[in-house]
C-alpha cells in the first residue's frame, strides 16, 4: 500500500481500482505514513500556516429537503431566522478587528434573498471592506446569478458536490435534486471566474469506498481551489437520525489524500470533524489541512443553525473561538495568519487539467 501512497504523490493520480484498494487497504501505520507524506507536501506549498475564515451563517430558510441536512425544509421544529444586512456587517466589523480578511457567507437555499438582495449584501460588504475576500455558499442558483454575483464582487464560491455517484447521491437528497445538476453548477462556478470549493461528507450514510474512490476522481478532475470533507453527523430531527456517524479515522485518511492528490489545494479542518473528537481540528491540520473556518455569527443564531446535532462552538464569542484556535494550532506547531489566504491553485493549472470530455465515472447516464 506504501507504493500507492508514494505513486499518488509523486504523480498525483490512482485509477478507480487504486483508490479503492488503498481506501480499504488502510491501516494505522499506513495512516502515520501518508500523514506524514501529506504534511510534507504542505509545508512544502504552504508552510506552517493556517489561514482563517469568518463563517456568517446568515439564513437558516431552505427549499431543500436533504436528508441529512438538519435545516431541511421539512424540519418544523427550527426556528428559522435571517440576519439583516446591518448585522451581516456587524459581523463582519467583528471578524476584521479580530484579524479576517475573508468572510464567508453561508445560508440555506432561501428565497427572500433575491439576486437582487443578494447583489446588495455583496456589494454593501465588499465597498465597506475592500480589502477582503468574500465566499458565497448559498447553493445551486442559474449561471446568470452566479455571474451577477461575481460581477458585484464576489470572489469564491463554496458547493460541495457531496457525493458524485448518482444513485449515491439520489440516497441522500429528494427527487428534485440531482449529482449532475450539482456537478454543472461547479462548472458554471468555474467559468464564471470564481475561487471554487467542492468537497463531500464522509462516512454518509450508504457510501462505499467505490464512491469515495469515484469523489477523488471527480475532484482531481475539477482541480477545485478548496475541498471541505467532515464526517457526515446524523441530526435528531431528518430520516438519518439513526445512522452512524462517519469516523475520525477516515475522514483524517481521505484529508491525506487529497493533500496528496491536490497539493495546491485548500484544505478546512472543518468543525465536524472537530465535532467528533475534541482534538478534530488539529488531527486535521495534522493530515494536511491548512485552513480553518471559525464562527462568527451572532451567538443567539447559532443553535438553530445546527446540520448536525452537538456542532461544536456554539457558546464561544467570535473573539473567544479565534483565541482557542490560535492556541490550539501554537501547541502543534503552526500559525495563524491574517491574510486574504488565496489558493495557489491557477487558472492556467485549470486549463491544463480541466479535461471533462472523457469522463463519466459511475454516472453512465450523464
Ligand atoms: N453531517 C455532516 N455534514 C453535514 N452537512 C450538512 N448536513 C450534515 C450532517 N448531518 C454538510 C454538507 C453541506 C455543508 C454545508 O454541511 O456537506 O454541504
Amino acid at each position: 500500500m506504501r507504493e500507492l501512497i508514494t505513486k499518488l504523490e509523486e504523480t498525483g493520480n490512482l485509477n478507480q481500482t487504486e483508490w479503492i484498494a488503498l481506501i480499504n487497504g488502510r491501516t494505522p501505520k499506513l495512516a502515520e505514513f501518508l500523514f506524514e507524506r501529506a504534511r510534507a507536501v504542505r509545508h512544502q506549498y504552504y508552510g506552517h500556516d493556517v489561514y482563517i475564515r469568518g463563517l456568517i451563517e446568515f439564513t437558516n430558510y431552505c427549499r431543500n429537503d436533504c436528508y441529512y441536512c438538519g435545516i431541511r425544509c421539512s424540519n418544523a421544529s427550527v426556528a428559522r431566522y435571517r440576519l439583516t444586512e446591518d448585522e451581516i456587517l456587524d459581523c463582519c466589523q467583528t471578524g476584521y478587528r479580530l484579524g479576517f480578511r475573508t468572510f464567508v457567507l453561508q445560508g440555506g437555499e432561501d428565497a427572500w434573498f433575491t439576486d437582487k438582495r443578494m447583489a446588495v449584501l455583496i456589494r454593501a460588504i465588499k465597498t465597506r471592506f475592500p480589502d477582503c475576500a468574500l465566499t458565497l455558499s448559498i447553493g445551486e442558483k442559474f449561471r446568470e446569478s452566479y455571474k451577477l454575483f461575481h460581477d458585484t464582487g464576489a470572489d469564491r464560491y463554496l458547493l460541495r458536490h457531496e457525493t458524485y455517484n448518482a444513485n449515491h447521491y439520489r440516497m441522500l437528497h429528494p427527487a428534485s435534486l440531482s449529482a449532475i445538476r450539482r456537478q454543472k453548477c461547479l462548472f458554471a462556478l468555474q467559468e464564471t471566474g470564481y475561487q471554487v470549493g467542492s468537497g463531500f461528507m464522509v462516512g454518509s450514510p450508504g457510501q462505499t469506498a467505490e464512491y469515495l474512490a469515484e469523489d477523488m476522481l471527480f475532484l482531481k478532475q475539477l482541480n477545485p481551489h478548496m475541498v471541505g470533507i467532515g464526517p457526515f453527523i446524523p441530526h435528531h430531527a431528518t430520516p438519518f437520525a439513526m445512522e452512524k456517524a462517519g469516523t475520525l479515522e477516515l475522514t483524517l485518511f481521505m484529508l491525506g489524500l487529497l493533500r496528496l492528490m491536490l497539493p495546491k489545494t485548500l484544505l478546512p479542518s472543518t468543525t465536524a470533524l472537530a465535532t467528533i473528537h475534541p482534538e478534530g481540528r488539529k488531527m486535521g491540520i495534522l493530515a494536511g489541512a491548512n485552513v480553518v473556518m471559525p464562527n462568527l455569527s451572532p451567538q443567539e443564531n447559532r443553535k438553530n443553525y445546527s446540520l448536525y446535532d452537538n456542532k461544536r462552538c456554539m457558546g464561544d464569542e467570535a473573539a473567544e473561538g479565534l483565541a482557542i484556535l490560535t492556541q490550539e494550532m501554537e501547541e502543534i506547531g503552526y500559525h495563524i495568519v491574517t491574510t486574504r489566504g488565496d489558493s495557489l491553485v491557477t487558472i492556467q493549472d485549470h486549463n491544463q487539467e480541466l479535461n471533462l470530455k472523457d469522463f463519466t465515472g459511475g454516472n453512465e447516464n450523464v
